[in-house]
């Protein structure tokens, strides 16, 4: 039977949100089914509702695309996390008023294309009977139901451009770079683009740093006759018994903004070795732009899988990628189960095995 169903993406952007718009539409109408696209995030539910129809033609270029073409949102009346492990229940009357707004529309289905704090809200939206089928998108990497998110190459990659860039001016001014990635409770972005990029000391919230093991890296790359090193650190380092480089004001409805460690740990290291030490935070650069090809198909499978699943009725799930498949898992299960970085993992080993530094102390 022809079915009506209903895409929205929230919380932050990231590359790719328009393929798996693309791939959902596309899948839907070849079923004969109608998509409709919910505008602003979880808000383009309540009144005035704000949705427009998707139609095949209107996908021209969305591969590709950054951003999304429906906007997103990660605050509001939907704001339902607003930190590691703190979950907030969304008042029952938005829950209803969105659920009546849905069945008012004669949709069968929604797809929500987020992150943690967005696959929370699909699980509150479900537990009140809108049949939800989850997508799973963060550039950190960090849910633990896939084995990636899209998002993260494309970061890692736009991570990974920036270190080669800033190597070679390092090194022609014998300077210690140090380059901020997003990254706010796992540190995969920098660990990734730290070894496909040849850092020397890559800092990361699961192993707090000290400096004196950091100047101590730099030490030895000198008397090795290496008058430059790179550093790569993630947004949510932090010094043993440090806390988060917070910036901005911080209010209960979000999660803290966090941003400029970097500058903290430039800062330091100048002091402490009197080298020359400059900073850079990539940011929202590793949010914006078009999504990689590893994205892209990942996009358009978490799409064409998320479309099979309304078929199959099977609401309350979401796609996931396991053992390079994808597969479909519960969203309840996957909410609030942050995949950290281990930090006696294979990745750490062969990045210590390296000499690359963690500023502390890793196992063997
Ligand atoms: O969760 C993804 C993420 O990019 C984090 O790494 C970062 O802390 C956060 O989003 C930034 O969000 P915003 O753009 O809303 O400040």
């Amino acid at each position: 039977m022809a079915k009506k169903i209903a895409i929205l993406t929230g919380g932050g952007d990231c590359p790719g949100l328009n393929a798996v718009i693309r791939a959902v539409v596309k899948a839907a109408s070849r079923r004969g089914w109608k998509t409709i696209g919910v505008e602003g995030g979880f808000e383009g539910l309540l009144d005035p509702i704000d949705i427009r129809p998707i139609q095949v033609s209107d996908l021209d270029g969305l591969l590709f695309r950054g951003g999304t073409i429906l906007g997103t949102s990660n605050r509001g009346r939907f704001a339902a996390k607003t930190g590691l492990g703190e979950v907030r229940r969304i008042p029952n009357e938005i829950l209803s008023e969105a659920l009546n707004n849905f069945r008012r529309m004669g949709l069968d289905g929604l797809i929500v294309v987020g992150g943690d704090g967005s696959l929370t809200i699909a699980q509150q939206l479900f537990e009140v009977g809108m049949p939800i089928v989850g997508v799973p998108k963060t550039i950190d990497n960090d849910l633990e139901a896939t084995q990636m998110t899209f998002g993260f190459d494309s970061a890692v990659t736009c991570a990974v451009e920036a270190l080669d860039r800033l190597h070679t001016t390092a090194a022609s001014h014998k300077r210690v770079m140090v380059l901020e990635t997003m990254g706010r409770y796992a540190g995969w972005i920098a660990l990734y683009a730290g070894i496909a990029g040849g850092a020397d000391v890559i800092l990361i919230p699961e192993l707090p740093y000290h400096y004196d093991m950091i100047v101590e890296k730099i030490n030895e790359r000198e008397q090795e006759g290496k008058y430059f090193t790179m550093i790569i650190v993630a947004e949510g380092a932090i010094e043993e018994n440090g806390g988060y480089s917070i910036t901005g004001e911080v209010t209960d409805e979000r999660e803290a903004r966090l941003g400029g460690v970097a500058i903290k740990v430039a800062a330091e290291i100048e002091r402490l070795t009197g080298k020359e030490t400059r900073y850079v935070v990539l940011g929202h650069l590793q949010r914006g732009g078009m999504p990689t090809p590893v994205d892209r198909q990942l996009c358009t499978r978490f799409g064409v899988g998320a479309v099979g699943l309304i078929e199959l009725g099977k609401f309350g799930q979401m796609v996931a990628l396991q053992a390079q498949r994808i597969v479909a898992v519960p969203i309840i299960d996957a909410i609030g189960r942050l995949k950290t970085v281990p930090p006696d993992g294979e990745m750490v080993r062969t990045a210590s095995a390296l000499g690359i530094s963690f500023g502390c102390e890793v196992p063997v």
